[in-house]
């Protein structure tokens, strides 16, 4: 429209006042319409200025176009009634259907143009009661569409009444010089150039405003997912209690760290396929690759015959069972190898704060609470004379920097752990107290044949990181959060994680 924009600025400059755009967008050959636009813009840029002139008109309905040239409907019935005996209704009907028969009837009777005469026998007769009409009703169509003013009184009876003429609104404008004003539009510069400086032109170049609402460009980069980000606010947590973080870096693990050193019997039935995925290439870990030999033996003699107080499962342990490879079950593997390490660490045990959080697997029916793998967050504190009191006060620290600030203890049941216990928490928001991890005390049966000190005592504590994150994020189908149908745009859009520090 750069051409009706160049029309506009020239009628302007050569005349100085545009009275009416309507009267100009006539002369352009445009419909008004097209030309607001062009209007809109230059008032915008302060190039012209723009006064509403409000316009109002009557139009003729759709109805009313019918009797613009057959005449009104009380016109039609009184040209179809014969001057002298008349006609019945009937075939006065007959004559002028529909409403307009019906309308026009009703209008020629108020008008008394027409008369019903009931004085001869039989059906009574619509008769003639003048002898010439003027048609009023189509003379005031025929002015509205010739755009004359009519008389209010009549206008709002045709608009009112018999919905006629409808009333139509709308705006053009007087248009003036703005202080702006130029026969052609300059683009303001959007930026500062090298060329500008050096010739000296950006002196009288105009620029474009700033916008400094405008969003810009996102950057590109990558997303973090929300488990992710929950793990660092855990890692916060853990680095901030002063625990470090051990290597987890390996799924797979030899049933040997998974369950043995860590005094689950070869009978228990976590340790059945039903429970574990065990591999089939390579299917073993051999025992002397990276377990000490005297360890291993008294693993095996603490499973079958005790020790350390402990009377043993008293069974007969199978060292190709502890061979066998599996992807870890829990972090709790990890734990177990760093422990060994601790024990046989040179220059002999110290105490430590470990952490870590990783995936695990477990063979499980898949539904929307569970998934074959997950991650598991555990802590562990390893030092002398540690009780039960301490465990439960590192868990009362841990949970409280969580937000979870009441917090319940429930007996329970781990192979490794004596004595045990299930987290309850207490949710606000829910109304109800939830399981919120596992804990207890390492076993001496686990401990001892490792090489720690009979005075040391390790607690220990596990949680899943999805149960926290899915809370957190309202999300409740796992696998929205994990797997082949998580929406990489909940992923971008996923905000930032911030536990109760
Ligand atoms: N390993 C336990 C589990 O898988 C969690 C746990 C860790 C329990 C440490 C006690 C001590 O649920």
């Amino acid at each position: 429209m750069a051409d009706l924009e160049t029309s506009l600025l020239q009628a302007l400059h050569a005349q100085e006042v545009i009275a009416d755009s309507g009267d100009l967008a006539k002369s352009l050959g445009v419909e008004h319409i097209v030309l607001v636009g062009t209007i809109r813009s230059l008032q915008a840029s302060e190039m012209i200025i723009a006064e509403d002139i409000d316009h109002f008109r009557y139009v003729l309905t759709d109805e009313a176009q019918g009797y613009l040239t057959a005449g009104s409907p009380e016109a039609q019935v009184f040209n179809a009634v014969p001057a002298g005996e008349g006609i019945t209704l009937a075939e006065l009907k007959a004559r002028v259907p529909g409403e307009a028969g019906d309308v026009g009837f009703k209008q020629a009777m108020q008008q008394r143009w027409l008369a019903l005469d009931k004085s001869a026998a039989g059906e009574p007769r619509v008769v003639r009661k003048v002898d010439a009409i003027e048609d009023r009703t189509q003379q005031l169509l025929a002015d509205v569409t010739g755009g004359r003013e009519l008389p209010k009184a009549e206008a709002e009876s045709l608009a009112k009444k018999r919905k006629l003429i409808k009333p139509e609104q709308w705006k053009t404008y007087k248009l003036t010089k703005g202080p702006k004003f130029a026969l052609e539009r300059k683009k303001p510069a959007t930026d500062l150039t090298f060329e500008m400086m050096s010739k000296g032109t950006w002196r009288t170049q105009e620029f474009k405003d700033y916008n400094f609402n405008a969003l810009g460009v996102p950057p590109p980069s990558g997303q973090l997912h929300p488990l992710l980000k929950v793990r660092s606010q855990f890692r916060k947590i853990f680095t901030q209690m002063g625990f470090e973080e051990m290597p987890t870096n390996q799924y797979v693990e030899s049933s040997f760290w998974n369950f043995d050193a860590l005094f689950q019997p070869q009978q228990h039935p976590a340790r059945d396929a039903h429970d574990t995925f065990f591999l089939t290439k390579p299917a073993n870990t051999p025992a002397d690759r990276g377990v000490d030999k005297d360890y291993l033996n008294r693993v095996k003699s603490v499973h079958e015959m005790g020790g350390y107080g402990s009377v043993g499962y008293g069974y007969s342990w199978k060292l190709a069972e502890s061979e066998k490879n599996l992807l870890r079950t829990h972090t709790t593997a990890v734990s177990s190898r760093m422990l060994y390490r601790l024990a046989n660490q040179p220059g002999g045990f110290k105490p430590a704060k470990y952490f870590s959080i990783d995936r695990v697997f477990r063979n499980e029916q898949v539904d929307r609470t569970h998934l074959a793998e997950f991650h598991q967050v555990e802590g562990l504190v390893c030092d002398r004379g540690l009780t039960l009191g301490d465990l439960i006060g590192v868990l009362n620290q841990f949970f409280s920097r969580l937000g979870l600030k009441k917090l319940r203890f429930k007996p329970a049941f781990n192979p490794y752990t004596e004595p045990s216990m299930e987290i309850f928490s207490y949710s606000e928001q829910l109304g109800k107290w939830m399981e919120v991890g596992n804990s207890g005390m390492f076993r001496p049966e686990m401990l001892r044949p490792m090489g720690l000190p009979e005075d040391v005592n390790v607690i220990a504590w596990g949680l899943s990181l999805e149960r926290p994150t899915m809370i957190l994020y309202g999300i409740d189908n796992i696998r929205d959060l994990f797997g082949h149908k998580v929406s990489l745009s909940m992923v971008r859009k996923n905000p930032l994680c911030r536990l109760g520090l």
